[in-house]
């Protein structure tokens, strides 16, 4: 099978990732895999039934019972739609955590496995072209500086009645990017062959059109 039909997104949060993502593979007739929003998922289970995340016991037990599926869009939990729910700051908190924890990741790893070798998907997260698809041919890292990055963050989560500033939004990315970057467990990181883009001053169907234009083809 081609690997140039899973198209790998990485970096941090408020890169642009998810908007240029979905964009994209409706460009392409692909399929979109947000991986954020499986952690996200496991967060808000945890946080559900009350865990210390840092209790690997109890993390265990909540994964032996969670049930994780992407419906259309959707993200449904043991029967339940939180894909409203998983957007919340504390959730994005709460996700960042949890994804530093090695059996959450060990067990989201099959499920984003079996997921992308469908093929013809762009698959979107922190480790996506470093260790769920380190065979894709077409990788991509994405940034952009701390205050757009907020400046975004801060706009996804006002939509949702939120007050927080955007000096705190920013002060809560920085330090979720540091958990998410400095962790031992599949770090977020940029690497050799993965084509860097810096989203800061460019716009989403510019992101889009350079991606277009960089894709390996067979
Ligand atoms: O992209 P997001 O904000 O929805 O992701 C939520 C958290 O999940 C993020 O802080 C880190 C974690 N994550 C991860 O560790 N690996 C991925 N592939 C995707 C997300």
């Amino acid at each position: 099978m081609g690997m140039k039909d899973i198209i790998t997104i990485d970096g941090p949060s408020g890169a642009g990732k998810s908007t240029v993502s979905k964009l994209l593979a409706q460009r392409l007739g692909y399929s979109y895999l947000d991986t954020g929003a499986l952690y996200r998922a496991v967060a808000w289970k945890v946080k559900k039934e009350g865990i210390d995340p840092d209790n690997e016991e109890k993390l265990k037990e909540a994964l032996s019972i969670i049930k994780i599926t992407l419906e259309s869009g959707k993200v449904i939990v043991n029967g339940v739609d939180v894909s409203s729910d998983i957007r919340t700051g504390e959730i994005g908190e709460m996700s960042s955590k949890v994804s530093a924890k090695p059996v959450v990741r060990e067990y989201l790893y099959a499920i984003q496995r079996e997921i992308g070798l469908k093929g013809r998907v762009v698959v979107e997260g922190r480790d996506i072209g470093t260790v769920i698809f380190p065979e894709s041919e077409n990788k991509f890292f994405f940034d952009a500086s701390p205050e757009e990055r907020g400046k975004r963050r801060h706009k996804e989560l006002s939509v949702k009645n939120s007050d927080t500033s955007i000096k705190d939004t920013i002060e809560d990315l920085k330090k979720r990017d540091t958990r998410d970057s400095t962790r031992d467990s599949a770090p977020l990181k940029r690497a050799n062959d993965m084509i860097y883009i810096d989203t800061t001053n460019i716009g989403i169907d510019g992101v889009v059109e350079k991606i277009i234009s960089e894709l390996k083809r067979d």
